[in-house]
């Protein structure tokens, strides 16, 4: 596996790939990687010829306050785990490289104006997705790739980047993948790794309250309020969580929504201790 470290190394690798007829996916990430990158992984190199990863925790993501100083980093083992799901290339940019500004700074943003990025985890987290919408416009911009390989774990980044890549013509498909979870239902996030035993175990109640929202729309409820009443109950129980939202919205455009109609997101982000973490579902009818 080629580790590329500038954006002119990027450039030259897959602008061979590209003459010799190669398709090339692209699986951005901010690196500590888990099983639901690797399906990230499996899943561009079941698709394309080539898959390219990028492993760069993005200053411009984080707002004041934020963990961007302590997100966990283990670039080694990232790339042990990328080689072995048969990535080709991992962009392993500098700060300045992306950011030639200096600091994990730009005046050039990517940012959709209306209220979807404003919902959800917008709320709490205000410069979020302009600093995402950001970094992948860039990343697209140096990778050019056929596809390019989200998790549905972050629902509100895929809806907002399939948003981008229309509005901005990338001509890039999107492609969402399942969320991965352990094995007793918390979904895997290079976060849960802040979390100490007790609080580890108290997070169950997020995929705890999914479970039961997701039955519960199975079961045929069609009353979104009455679903997401449901699932703030289950997390009301658990002492150490504090909840920062839990919302049904539509899956495209992220405005709340009291009945089930089309595709509806059941959405949440819940501190635990000092760690917030997200989980979601999909129904739709
Ligand atoms: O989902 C993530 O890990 C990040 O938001 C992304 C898409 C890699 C952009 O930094």
């Amino acid at each position: 596996m080629i580790i590329a470290k500038t954006v002119d190394e990027v450039r030259k690798y897959v602008n061979a790939w590209r003459k010799e007829g190669f398709t090339i996916g692209l699986v951005p990430t901010m690196g500590y990687l888990h099983e639901g990158h690797a399906s990230l992984v499996d899943k561009a190199v079941s698709m394309c010829d080539k898959v390219v990863a990028s492993d760069f925790v993005n200053p411009t993501q984080f707002g004041p306050g934020e963990d961007l100083e302590s997100y966990p980093r283990d670039f080694e083992h990232d790339c042990q785990l990328l080689e072995q799901h048969g990535c080709s290339l991992v962009f392993y940019p500098s700060v300045d490289e992306m950011y030639p500004d200096g600091n994990g700074k730009t005046d050039t943003y990517i940012e959709i104006l209306d209220d979807m990025p404003k919902q959800l985890c917008g709320k709490t987290r205000p410069i979020h997705f302009r600093g995402v919408c950001t970094v992948v416009g860039k990343l697209f911009n140096i990778v050019m790739p056929d596809k390019a390989f989200f998790g549905q774990k972050d629902a509100q980044q895929l809806a907002i980047i399939k948003r981008m890549v229309r509005d901005l013509s990338y001509g890039i498909e999107i492609v969402g993948c399942p969320i991965v979870r352990e094995e007793d239902g918390l979904a895997k996030s290079s976060r849960n790794t802040y979390l100490n035993p007790e609080e580890r175990q108290a997070a169950l109640c997020l995929s705890k309250a999914i479970f039961a929202g997701e039955k519960m729309a199975k079961d045929g409820e069609k009353d979104a309020d009455k679903i997401v009443a449901a699932m703030k109950e289950i997390i009301e129980k658990e002492p150490l969580a504090k909840i920062d939202y839990v919302s049904a919205v539509n899956g495209i455009t992220m405005a709340t929504v009291s009945k089930i109609e089309g595709e509806t997101l059941f959405a949440m982000a819940v501190y635990i201790g000092k760690t917030r973490l997200i989980d979601n579902f999909i129904y739709s009818v």
